[in-house]
């Protein structure tokens, strides 16, 4: 039984082109970085599954703790008919919102660069939910939000704390593009990891185990296979620091010694000092003002703002801003609760 098809908008040659655009990018530049959006194959997804079973890694556990207590105002709230998930994952915590959305719910869009996750995430959610009609998009959704199919009173939902991936400039271009698919019964649930501790955010990206390290070591590897480059992954080690006045934490894979490494598909030879660092994802954590400010300049209005009982993590449910001008023309629109 074929209980939906996988929308393609990401070709696998433009994925490639993607790839080796960032690579030549980064390696070339000074510092050298990586864009944290190559960890995740298929062993790189799994690994951040491991990672949000981690004692350390706080996010997960907490988000899921207010979903598990707020989805039932969320659902009330927008009464959503299609939700969109952006970055989808393995979606573990999807199943609390469409539990929450329940009957009123007819569609659920699942969006995700990993084409394989994505698949076995849908199907799982298609053989559970046999009244929703489950249409996955490949996708990368900082370049394809506007192809994504909607439909009335849609949920965008982007958890998990993905948004901290980005710089503010980037969040600040991507809240507005999520804003321009948005129309007035719409809504945004936003996940965002807030400010605490600094242990306990370092400890939180340099596990004991190493399972982070070996998450940060797996862009090398997917560069490897991808890019038949022939980086040594054991020969950097990981680093977690946090950047005190932006307010993120950033991953880094620092050289163990010199070296010199050759990607092939880019014919280019890179060169490491020893102890030279590469920056490959940072992770902002936010004050509560901040997001506001934030979702209010990307043309939001809040409609609810909860956290976990320690006040670890954030969910922000976030309207579009009604635009007073079409407000005085058709009043009609104002009937909306
Ligand atoms: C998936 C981007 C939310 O930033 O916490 C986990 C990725 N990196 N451990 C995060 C990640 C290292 C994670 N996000």
């Amino acid at each position: 039984m074929k209980l939906f098809e996988i929308a393609q908008f990401l070709k696998p040659e433009e994925l490639d082109e993607a790839l080796r655009a960032d690579v030549s990018a980064g390696l070339t530049s000074q510092p050298k970085t990586l864009p944290p959006k190559w960890f995740y194959d298929d062993r790189g997804s799994e690994l951040f599954t491991e990672i949000t079973r981690l004692e350390e890694y706080y996010p997960t556990r907490r988000e899921r703790a207010i979903l598990a207590a707020r989805a039932g105002e969320i659902a009330s709230a927008t009464g959503a008919r299609t939700l969109v998930e952006l970055g989808a994952g393995s979606g573990e915590k999807t199943r609390l919102l469409l539990d929450a959305l329940g009957a009123s719910l007819e569609a659920y869009v699942p969006v995700d660069v990993s084409g394989e996750y994505l698949r076995d995430a849908a199907e799982k959610i298609a053989a559970e939910y046999p009244a929703l009609a489950v249409r996955p998009v490949a996708a990368d959704y900082e370049r394809h939000l506007s192809r994504i199919p909607g439909g009335p009173r849609k949920l965008v939902a982007f958890l998990g704390g993905t948004i901290g991936n980005m710089v503010p400039q980037e969040r600040h271009g991507f809240l507005s593009a999520i804003r321009a698919t948005l129309g007035p019964d719409d809504a945004l649930l936003l996940g965002a990891d807030l400010v605490k501790d600094e242990k306990r955010l370092v400890r939180a990206y340099d596990d004991e185990r190493g399972v982070t390290a070996e998450f940060n070591r797996n862009v090398l590897r997917v560069i490897n296979a991808r890019l038949g480059a022939d980086f040594v992954p054991e020969a950097f080690e990981h680093v977690a620091v946090w950047d005190p006045d932006d307010e993120w934490i950033e991953m880094r894979l620092r050289s163990r010694g010199r070296q010199e490494v050759r990607v092939e598909a880019l014919d280019l030879t890179v060169r490491f000092a020893d102890a030279e660092e590469m920056r490959t994802e940072i992770s902002a954590k936010f004050r509560p003002e901040r997001l506001e400010a934030e979702l209010d300049a990307a043309g939001y209005t809040l409609a609810g703002f909860w956290t976990d009982p320690d006040g670890d993590f954030s969910l922000t449910l976030a309207r579009p801003q009604k635009d007073h001008d079409s407000e005085e023309m058709s009043p009609g629109r104002l009937t909306v609760g």
